[in-house]
């Protein structure tokens, strides 16, 4: 879960138009964007004369790197709309959940946060409570939040996310709750104000949505299909965060491979990466995510061959066994995964590589979840997300024979864990004395005796900083590590 409350990095909020007031917004009509943002504006002018101080507004984000980037995009339009950002939801005068509908629990932790805001409401009759994102894109969820949650007042989806001034302009226009229905198609919007959670660390989405409909995935009937930024705007926001002092700067999308098939990019993704990393500056690109069928022999060889690509790569695998990866519908073999591997390996020795593991996929026998195994015993991935299946609503692996049952889905899950832990062990070990990269966070939340980091592959690292080091790369050297982190001392370049 992410909050946004530290001091604003960057906004580029636009000015609205003089000359207007705010008025009524007929129901069902949306007001321009300008004029929306300019009432908004005027009724925070107004609380602020009445009140002494700026309307309040606390954004919480759920789930994705994507999520989080619209939520920077959400606490940026909310700073343009008069708000000042805090960090609790009680001081809060619109509360904001940005939410994850990825698996069943986050959809829970969500429902469950957004719960305990009725008696925050309770208290304070004019807090706006408001839930976008994932969840409410699907229409049983927005239902469900319009027919079980009565304090919530506004609810809309992912495709929604850029017409935030208009619809809380519209809600508070019109006094009653609004619950804005999935967009089929969404328009991208760009130019919108984005309040960043770092001065060092940035997310550029380069597209939106997934046209790949992987059968256990909720994602493409969230998210749309897939929709690219135009090569310049990208090429212009990353531009200007390394001007702004931006060291590490990740790439998002659902399915990054897939970058300019649809029209009007410009170009392909390896072009793209191509074309980003030319421009000069002390930082490091990443991306994510790519899918294994897409991850081809031109994009490793621009990221080895480049200046600032980081030598990381997520690949999801999902499964080991091919007759799971079919019914997945992943469109790629085992054999075909490690094909890349050993292509990617051979152009980047260096490469830290993670990948994603589903268990328990409907029809998953022992002997597919062994074949799940070997190929972490032959891939050697240094860091592992591993999910249990969770059957989501209106795909096609949520209506299919051979559910596995619960304790089962656990049994595995938990080998795969104990043997990622050795063999996360090792590939950390690997690293203990050599030089390496690491951009420092700042102290660390775990253990406030030290500072913590993140090497170019993406690992944790310990040690002892300054704040000096903060938002800066160090060089660092380990002399322990255990299977998810590194522990070592800052040393001089050439020493
Ligand atoms: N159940 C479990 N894990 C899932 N993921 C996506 N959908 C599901 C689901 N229904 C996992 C995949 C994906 C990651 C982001 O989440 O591994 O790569
Ligand atoms: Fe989901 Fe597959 Fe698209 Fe990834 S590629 S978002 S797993 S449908």
């Amino acid at each position: 879960m992410q909050e946004h409350n530290q001091p604003p990095a960057a906004c580029a909020a636009r000015e609205p138009r003089a000359g207007q007031t705010p008025g009524r917004v007929p129901a069902g009509a949306e007001a321009e964007p300008a004029a929306a943002l300019e009432r908004m504006r005027a009724r925070s002018a107004a609380h602020r004369a009445a009140a002494g101080a700026p309307p309040r507004a606390y954004v919480l984000t759920f789930g994705c790197q994507q999520n989080e980037a619209d939520s920077e995009r959400l606490a940026g339009m909310a700073e343009a709309m008069g708000y000042e950002l805090c960090g609790r939801p009680d001081e809060a005068d619109l509360i904001v959940v940005n939410t994850c509908a990825i698996r069943e629990h986050a959809e829970k932790r969500a429902l469950s946060t957004v719960g305990q805001y009725k008696h925050l409401k309770a208290r304070r009759p004019g807090l706006i409570v408001a839930v976008c994102g994932c969840m409410p894109s699907q229409p049983h969820r927005l239902e469900e939040l319009k027919r079980r949650y009565p304090y919530v007042d506004l609810a809309f989806g992912t495709a929604s996310v850029g017409r935030f001034p208009q619809l809380l302009d519209e809600r508070l226009a019109r006094g009653r709750r609004l619950f804005v229905p999935p967009e089929e198609q969404p328009p991208m919007s760009e130019g919108c104000p984005v309040r960043r959670s770092s001065s060092y660390r940035a997310w550029v989405s380069v597209m939106y949505g997934c046209n790949n409909f992987c059968s256990y995935c909720i994602v493409p009937y969230v998210r749309g299909r897939e929709r690219s930024r135009s090569r310049e705007a990208i090429l212009d926001e990353v531009r200007g965060l390394v001007q702004s002092g931006y060291r590490d700067i990740t790439l998002l999308g659902q399915n990054v491979n897939s970058y300019g098939r649809d029209a009007g990019a410009g170009c392909g993704f390896p072009a793209l990466l191509a074309e980003l990393d030319r421009i000069p500056g002390d930082y490091l690109l990443r991306f994510m995510t790519s899918h294994p069928k897409d991850a081809s022999r031109e994009l490793v060889n621009v990221m080895a061959s480049s200046a600032h690509v980081a030598h990381q790569f997520h690949l999801p695998l999902q499964s080991g066994s091919d007759e799971i990866l079919r019914r997945m519908n992943r469109r790629y073999t085992a054999a075909q995964y490690l094909e890349t591997v050993a292509y990617m390996r051979e152009r980047m020795p260096d490469l830290t590589l993670s990948s994603d593991i589903i268990v328990g996929f409907p029809g998953e026998t022992e002997a597919d979840f062994e074949a799940t195994l070997e190929m972490l015993r032959r891939v050697r991935f240094d860091l592992l997300y591993s999910f249990i299946y969770s059957p989501r609503k209106g795909t096609p692996a949520a209506g299919m024979q051979g559910q596995i049952p619960r304790a089962v889905q656990q049994e595995r899950f938990d080998r795969l864990l104990a043997l990622q832990k050795q063999i996360g062990q090792e590939r950390n070990d690997a690293l203990l004395g050599r030089p390496l990269r690491v951009l420092c966070d700042g102290v660390s939340k775990a253990n406030p005796a030290l500072y913590s980091g993140r090497t170019e592959g993406n690992k944790i690292a310990f040690f002892e900083g300054s704040p000096a080091d903060v938002g800066q790369f160090v060089t660092f050297e380990a002399d322990r590590a255990d299977a998810f982190a590194l522990y070592g001392h800052k040393t001089e370049p050439g020493t």
